[in-house]
C-alpha cells in the first residue's frame, strides 16, 4: 500500500471534504441552505447553570460517566473522582479485536486493509440479484435491468445467518441515493431523460441477496430464493397514527394507507425478530415544483427542507407523485422508519410512523431485561435531534406476528441534554472543561403514545396525534429537545448497553442567530464531529452522557480520545456509522473526512487503560464515503459508497475506476474483509 506522509494533515482548515456534487446529489445541497431548524429552545448550560454537579447527579440517580480507565473504575467502586488523566498510559497490547496494524491515511483509489488481511468486493452496482437480470453494461442500461440488478450507491448492510445452511447469508442493502452524472454518459442534468428517470427509481431503495462463504474467503452472491429489490415502486403499508391522517392522502392513495416506495435510505437496523430496518433520510430532495409554484405548507415544508422549485432529479418531469404542485402530500409519506421481513419476497414492507417521521438516519433496537424493545434513532440535520420509541408489549421470542406489531404501540421521545458544566468553560474551542471531561445528564420528553388500531395521544400541547407523528420535528421543537450536531448512527454496544452516537460535523455551529457550543456539541464551525456515549434507562426516561471522542487530527489541541495517549491514534474525522465487534469495541465509518485523506473504517476501545484508542482498519477509494460497517469475527464487510464523486468529475471524466480498474466506470459496491485462517483483529 502507498502511503502519504502524516505531516499532510496537520493544516486542516475547511469544512467537510464532503464534495458539493455528492451534496446535490444525497441531500439537495443542504449543507449550502440554511439548517431548517430555527427553533429557539435554550441552550442547556443556561437551564442547568444553577444546579450543583451534586444535585444533577442525585436528581437522575446516575453517576456521571468517568473518562479514562482510572477514573472509570473509581467510579464503579462508588467514589466520587471523576477527574480522568489527561493522558492514560498505554500499557501492554491493544484490546481484542484491535490487534492488527493501523492503516496510515492515504488517497488511493482502492480498500487498503491492514497487512495480512485480504479484501474482495461481494456485489456492486448493476450485478444480477433476480433471475434474468442481465449482464450489466452502463452503455446498455435500463430501467427493466436495473429492477434486477444491485441498486446505486449502497449505504446500510446487514448480514443475517441463513438458518440451516453453512456460510450461507442474507445480505440486505440500502441504495441510498443515486448520481446521475456517474451513471449515465452525457447527462444534462437540465433535461434528464424519461428512461433515465426510470433505471434512477430503480436504482434506489434495497436488495435482498443471498450470499455464501466463498472457499477462496469473502463472500459470493447466490441467485437464492430470498433475493429481492424494493424500489420506488414497491408498495408500503403505513402504520401507526399517521395512517389515514389527511396530511398522508393522496388521489392515488384517498385511504393513506398504501404508499408506493422508499428512497433516500441511509443506514438501518437488525431486529432480534429477524426483521430490518432502515431509515428514510434525505427524501425531501426527491420531490420538486415549477419554479415559482407556492409551498402548500410552507412551515412544514420550510422545517424539512422541501422546496417547491425544480428538484436536481427533476422526478417531478415524469411522475406527478413527485411534483408538489400536483400532489402535495406525497412528501409526507417518505422520511419514516422502514421494515422489511427479507425472508419473505412477497411481503409488503411497513413504514412506521409511531416512530415520527424525520431524517432518519438509522434505527436501532435494544431489548431491556424485560423484554421491551427500544429503537433509537438520530435525525441527520445540523440542529436537530435524537429520538427513542419504547414499545408497549414486550417481545415475544419465536411469535413473529406479534413482534412485527412491537414498534407501532408504545411512546416517541427526544432528547433533552444538560451539564452543569459552566458555560464560560465552553468556549468553543474543544477545550476541555475543569472537569476534565465533556459530560452530563439527559432526560427523555415524551412526544407521543401509540395505542391499538391506530389510536394515538398527542403528549405535545397544541399537536394532535397525527401532526406528532407526521410532523415530528415541530414537535419536538415545541418540546425543547437538544439541538445537535447532526446525529447520525445511534445505537446500543450489546455488550454493555452503553449508547454511542455518531455526531458527524456542523460548520454553523456557533455561527450568528444559530445555537452556540454546549458541552455535547462543543466546538464551533465543528468540522470533524464526535461520538457521544450514553448511559441510559433504556425503558425508562434519564440518562448520563460523556463525548468519548471528539474527532479530528489528533495533533490539534481541540481533540480527545477518551484521555488515550493522542500520539498513539489514528486520526478520525466525520463519524457517521457505528457497529460492535464481539469483544465490545467499538466500531465506526466515516463520511466526508475533513482531513484530506480518504473516508474509512476504524476500531474504538471503551474500556479499560485502552479507553479511546483509535484505529484505522481500512480506507475506501478516492472519492467514496464508508457505510454499513458489519463486524463478525472472522469477517468484515462495508459498503463503498459513491467512489469516485469529485467535484469536476463524471462518467466521462471520472476519478476513479474501482473496483473493476483499467477505464472501467467506478461501481458502488459492498466489500469483504478477512484475514487469512484467523479471527479479525486478534
Ligand atoms: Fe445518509 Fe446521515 O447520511
Ligand atoms: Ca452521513
Ligand atoms: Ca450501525
Ligand atoms: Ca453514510
Amino acid at each position: 500500500m502507498s502511503l502519504v506522509p502524516l505531516n499532510l494533515f496537520v493544516a486542516h482548515q475547511g469544512r467537510s471534504s464532503r464534495q458539493h456534487v455528492t451534496c446535490r446529489n444525497r441531500c439537495g445541497d443542504a449543507c449550502s441552505r440554511p439548517a431548517p431548524n430555527t427553533s429557539d429552545n435554550a441552550y442547556f448550560g443556561d437551564i442547568v447553570a444553577a444546579m450543583s454537579r451534586r444535585s444533577v447527579l442525585r436528581a437522575t440517580g446516575v453517576a456521571v460517566l468517568a473518562v479514562g480507565a482510572g477514573s472509570a473504575l473509581a467510579a464503579c467502586a462508588g467514589e466520587t473522582s471523576t477527574a480522568p488523566s489527561s493522558s492514560t498510559a498505554a500499557a501492554g497490547e491493544p484490546l481484542p479485536g484491535m490487534r492488527f496494524e493501523s492503516v496510515a491515511p492515504n488517497t488511493e483509489d482502492a480498500v487498503v486493509v491492514p497487512d495480512g488481511y485480504q479484501q474482495r468486493v461481494v456485489i456492486a452496482w448493476g450485478d444480477p440479484v433476480l433471475p434474468g437480470a442481465p449482464v450489466f453494461d452502463i452503455t446498455r442500461q435500463t430501467g427493466a435491468a436495473q429492477r434486477a440488478q444491485f441498486g446505486f450507491n449502497n449505504d446500510f448492510a446487514a448480514l443475517l445467518p441463513v438458518e440451516g445452511v453453512a456460510g450461507h447469508y442474507l445480505l440486505v442493502s440500502n441504495h441510498e441515493y443515486v448520481s446521475p452524472q456517474f451513471m449515465f454518459h452525457g447527462y444534462d442534468a437540465d433535461a434528464p431523460t424519461r428512461e433515465q428517470f426510470d433505471i434512477e427509481t430503480g436504482a434506489v431503495g434495497l436488495s435482498v441477496v443471498e450470499v455464501q462463504r466463498s472457499p477462496q474467503g469473502g463472500l459470493r452472491p447466490v441467485m437464492g430464493r430470498y433475493n429481492r429489490r424494493i424500489t420506488a415502486d414497491t408498495p408500503f403499508a403505513l402504520t401507526g397514527p399517521a395512517a389515514g391522517s389527511p396530511a398522508v392522502r393522496t388521489a392515488a392513495d384517498p385511504a393513506g394507507r398504501t404508499v408506493i416506495g422508499t428512497f433516500a435510505n441511509c443506514s438501518g437496523g437488525v431486529t432480534p425478530w429477524g426483521t430490518v430496518l432502515s431509515g428514510e433520510e434525505n427524501f425531501h430532495t426527491y420531490f420538486g415544483a415549477a419554479e415559482g409554484t407556492a409551498p402548500a405548507d410552507p412551515a412544514r415544508y420550510k422545517r424539512y427542507g422541501v422546496l417547491t422549485e425544480p428538484s436536481e432529479l427533476k422526478w417531478e418531469n415524469f411522475d406527478p407523485r413527485f411534483d408538489l404542485a400536483e400532489t402535495p402530500q406525497e412528501v409526507n409519506r417518505f422520511g419514516y422508519v422502514i421494515e422489511i421481513n427479507p425472508w419473505d419476497p412477497a411481503s409488503v414492507p411497513v413504514k412506521h410512523s409511531a416512530l415520527g417521521r424525520f431524517k432518519h438516519e438509522a434505527a436501532n433496537v435494544y431489548v431491556t431485561g424485560d423484554g421491551t424493545v427500544v429503537v433509537y434513532t438520530g435525525d441527520d440535520e445540523r440542529f436537530d435531534y435524537m429520538y427513542k420509541f419504547v414499545s408497549d408489549k414486550l417481545i415475544q421470542p419465536g411469535d413473529f406476528a406479534h413482534n412485527m406489531t412491537l414498534l407501532d404501540e408504545g411512546t416517541l421521545y427526544v432528547a433533552k441534554l444538560s451539564s452543569d458544566i459552566p458555560a464560560t468553560e465552553i468556549d468553543g474551542s474543544g477545550k476541555l472543561p475543569a472537569a476534565g471531561a465533556f459530560a452530563g445528564t439527559g432526560t427523555w420528553i415524551p412526544l407521543l403514545h401509540s395505542g391499538p388500531a391506530g389510536k394515538a395521544e398527542s403528549l405535545v400541547e397544541g399537536f394532535s396525534a397525527q401532526d406528532v407523528a407526521v410532523f415530528t420535528r415541530l414537535a419536538a421543537d415545541k418540546a425543547g429537545a437538544t439541538k445537535m450536531d447532526r446525529p447520525e448512527d445511534f445505537e446500543a454496544n450489546p455488550k454493555t448497553g452503553k449508547l454511542y452516537v455518531a455526531l458527524t460535523n456542523n460548520d454553523k455551529r456557533g455561527a450568528e442567530g444559530k445555537a452556540t457550543p454546549d458541552a455535547a456539541n462543543p466546538r464551533n464551525e465543528n468540522k470533524n464531529g464526535q461520538i457521544l456515549e450514553i448511559t441510559d434507562d433504556h425503558g425508562g426516561t434519564s440518562f448520563t452522557w460523556d463525548l468519548l471522542l471528539v474527532c479530528g487530527d489528533p495533533a490539534a489541541a481541540d481533540t480527545y480520545f477518551g484521555g488515550f495517549d493522542k500520539t498513539k491514534v489514528s486520526p478520525i474525522s466525520c463519524p457517521d456509522n457505528v457497529a460492535f465487534d464481539g469483544h465490545g469495541n467499538l466500531w465506526i465509518s466515516t463520511d466526508g473526512n475533513a482531513l484530506k485523506s480518504n473516508d474509512g473504517l476504524f476500531a474504538v476501545a471503551l474500556d479499560g487503560n485502552r479507553r479511546g484508542e483509535t484505529k484505522q482498519f481500512l480506507t475506501v477509494p478516492i472519492g467514496a464515503e464508508t457505510c454499513g460497517p458489519v463486524v463478525t469475527d472472522d469477517l468484515i464487510t462495508v459498503s463503498v459508497q459513491h467512489p469516485g464523486e469529485g467535484d469536476d468529475h463524471s462518467l466521462d471524466n471520472p476519478l476513479s475506476h474501482w473496483p473493476d480498474g483499467g477505464t472501467a466506470p467506478a461501481r458502488p459496491a459492498v466489500v469483504a474483509v478477512w484475514r487469512d485462517g484467523g479471527a479479525i483483529g486478534l
